[in-house]
C-alpha cells in the first residue's frame, strides 16, 4: 500500500463497487465526500481522472471481476488514476498493483481514501442536494435509498467464508454516529435508508451499546422521520420477539434476508453455522406469524465440500417448504485461507453446475408465487429511476414496494424519489406493472 503520487487537478472520479450492501454503503460515503469536495461521481469509467474500485473477494468470480475492472479501468482512461480498495485489496494487493492500480487500500483505508486521492487539492466545495455536476443516476441514487454502515467484521468464522479476514472482528458504530448519518441522509431527502453491516445482530455487542440492534432501530424510527428503514440482513437468532414488536411501526420495510446456505443439518455443521434447519424453519413462522406479507429472502450456497445428492435434497425441499420470496443462489467457491478450502471432497464443477441449475430453477417458481399473492393490490413504490421505453413511449419508472417486489410504471411526470401508492396490476421482468392510484 502506498501513496499517490504527485496528483494533479480531478475533477471527474469514476466509482465502481462489487459486492454486498456493505461495499455499496462504503462506497456512498466516498461519494458523498467526493461530491462534497466539488469532484464529479461518475459510474463509468471512460474520460475519468481517478477511478476508484471498491472489490468484493467473497468467491473466485468476486475476485476475477475485480481485476477485471481494473485492466478496464487502465485501458479506457490510461491517464487516470486508479485506487481499489475493499476486500479483494485486502487479499491480493500486490497482484492489483502489477496489473495497474497506482494506489491500493484496504478497507480499513476507505475514510481516508478521498484525502489520499485529493490530497490538497480540494476541488470546488459544493453541497451535496445541489450537485448538478454528479451524474444524473448517481445523484438520484444518493438521494433515494441510502445504505447507512452501522457495524462491520464478523466474530463467526463459517468454514466457507472469507469475510472474516477481510473484514476482521466485529465492530459496531456509535449509536450517536448512526443517528447522525441517518438524519444527515433524511435533511438531504432520502426517502429509505438501508442498514448495512457484516452481522447487523451482532450491532453492540463489542461498543457497550447494549440494547443491540433492537435499541438502534427504535431510536432511528423514535428520532427521525425517514419514511422508510430497511434492515439489509439477519440471522435467525436475531428474529425475537422484542425485534419483530418493532414492526408496529409500517416505517420499517417488511423485508428479511436471513442467508440459509443449507437445509441440512449435516452440512450447516460442517459449514460451522451457528443454526439447525429446525431453528431457521422457527424464526421464519415468526415473521409470518406477525407479519403474513413480508418477502423472507435467503442466499444457497450449493456443492459445499462433501455435500451429497441427499444433503443437496434436503436443501431443495427446505427452500421449497419455507417458500422463499428470492433465492440467491451461489456455487461454493474455495477460498484460500479457509478451512472448507483444504476439505476433502470438494464437489466437481459440474456437480455444482447441475444443482445451481436446479435450485435457480426453484427460485423463479417460489418468487412467481410470491409476487401472485400481490396482484390487483396497491402498494406503496419509491420511485428510483426511469429509463427510456424499447418503443420509445413514455419513460418507464422503476422502484420498490418495502416487501422488495420491483414495480414498473409508464409516466412523463418525474416520479423519481416518490413514495406513491401503485395497484399492481400485470407482470413484468420479474416484478409488476403499476398503475398509480391518485
Ligand atoms: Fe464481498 Fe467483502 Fe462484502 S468479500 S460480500 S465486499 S464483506
Amino acid at each position: 500500500m502506498s501513496e499517490l503520487q504527485s496528483p494533479g487537478p480531478i475533477r471527474r472520479v469514476a466509482l465502481l463497487t462489487l459486492g454486498c450492501k456493505l461495499n455499496q454503503a462504503e462506497s456512498e460515503t466516498i461519494a458523498r465526500d467526493l461530491t462534497a469536495a466539488g469532484c464529479q461521481v461518475m459510474d463509468a469509467p471512460a474520460a475519468a481522472d481517478a477511478v476508484v474500485i471498491n472489490t468484493c473477494a467473497v468467491t473466485h468470480i468476486a475476485g476475477r471481476k475485480s481485476r477485471h475492472l481494473v485492466r478496464l479501468a487502465r485501458r479506457l482512461s490510461p491517464q487516470a488514476r486508479i485506487v481499489v480498495t475493499g476486500c479483494y485489496a485486502e487479499s491480493d494487493g500486490a497482484l492489483l498493483r502489477r496489473i495497474g492500480a497506482d494506489l491500493v487500500l484496504g478497507n480499513d483505508g476507505k475514510p481516508a481514501l478521498v484525502g489520499n486521492l485529493l490530497g490538497n487539492g480540494v476541488q470546488h466545495p459544493r453541497p451535496l442536494d445541489n450537485s448538478p455536476s454528479s451524474d444524473a443516476a448517481m445523484a438520484c441514487r444518493l438521494r433515494t435509498r441510502s445504505f447507512v454502515k452501522i457495524q462491520e467484521g464478523c466474530n463467526e468464522v463459517c468454514a466457507f467464508c472469507i469475510v472474516p479476514r477481510t473484514r476482521g472482528r466485529e465492530r459496531s458504530v456509535a449509536m450517536a454516529e448512526v443517528l447522525s448519518a441517518v438524519r444527515e441522509r433524511e435533511a438531504d431527502g432520502v426517502q429509505e435508508v438501508v442498514l448495512t453491516g457484516t452481522q447487523l445482530g451482532a450491532y453492540g455487542r463489542d461498543n457497550g451499546e447494549e440494547g443491540g440492534l433492537a435499541e438502534l432501530v427504535e431510536c432511528l424510527l423514535a428520532q427521525t422521520s425517514l419514511p422508510r428503514l430497511r434492515l439489509s440482513s439477519l440471522q435467525p437468532a436475531d428474529i425475537t420477539p422484542g425485534l419483530l414488536r418493532l414492526w408496529e411501526d409500517s416505517r420499517l420495510c417488511r423485508h428479511f434476508h436471513i442467508a440459509l446456505q443449507s437445509g441440512s443439518d449435516a452440512v450447516l455443521a460442517r459449514m460451522r453455522r451457528r443454526y439447525t434447519a429446525a431453528q431457521f424453519r422457527q424464526a421464519v413462522a415468526a415473521i409470518r406469524e406477525a407479519l403474513p406479507d413480508a418477502a423472507i429472502t435467503t442466499d444457497v450456497l450449493v456443492g459445499f465440500p462433501g455435500e451429497t445428492e441427499a444433503e443437496f435434497e434436503e436443501t431443495y425441499r427446505f427452500c421449497r417448504e419455507v417458500e422463499f420470496a428470492a433465492l440467491h443462489v451461489f456455487p461454493y467457491s474455495r477460498r484460500p485461507g479457509t478451512l472448507a478450502a483444504r476439505m476433502p471432497e470438494q464437489v466437481p464443477e459440474a456437480v455444482k453446475r447441475a444443482r445451481v441449475q436446479r435450485m435457480l430453477g426453484l427460485a423463479q417458481q417460489l418468487h412467481d408465487r410470491f409476487l401472485r399473492r400481490f396482484e390487483g393490490e396497491v402498494i406503496s413504490v419509491l420511485w428510483e429511476r426511469s429509463r427510456e421505453d424499447k418503443n420509445g413511449a413514455a419513460p418507464v419508472w422503476e422502484g420498490l414496494t418495502d416487501n422488495y417486489i420491483r414495480v414498473f410504471t409508464a409516466g412523463v411526470e418525474p416520479l423519481d424519489n416518490r413514495l406513491l401508492p401503485v395497484r399492481l396490476s400485470g407482470r413484468r421482468d420479474g416484478g409488476f406493472w403499476g398503475e398509480l392510484v391518485s
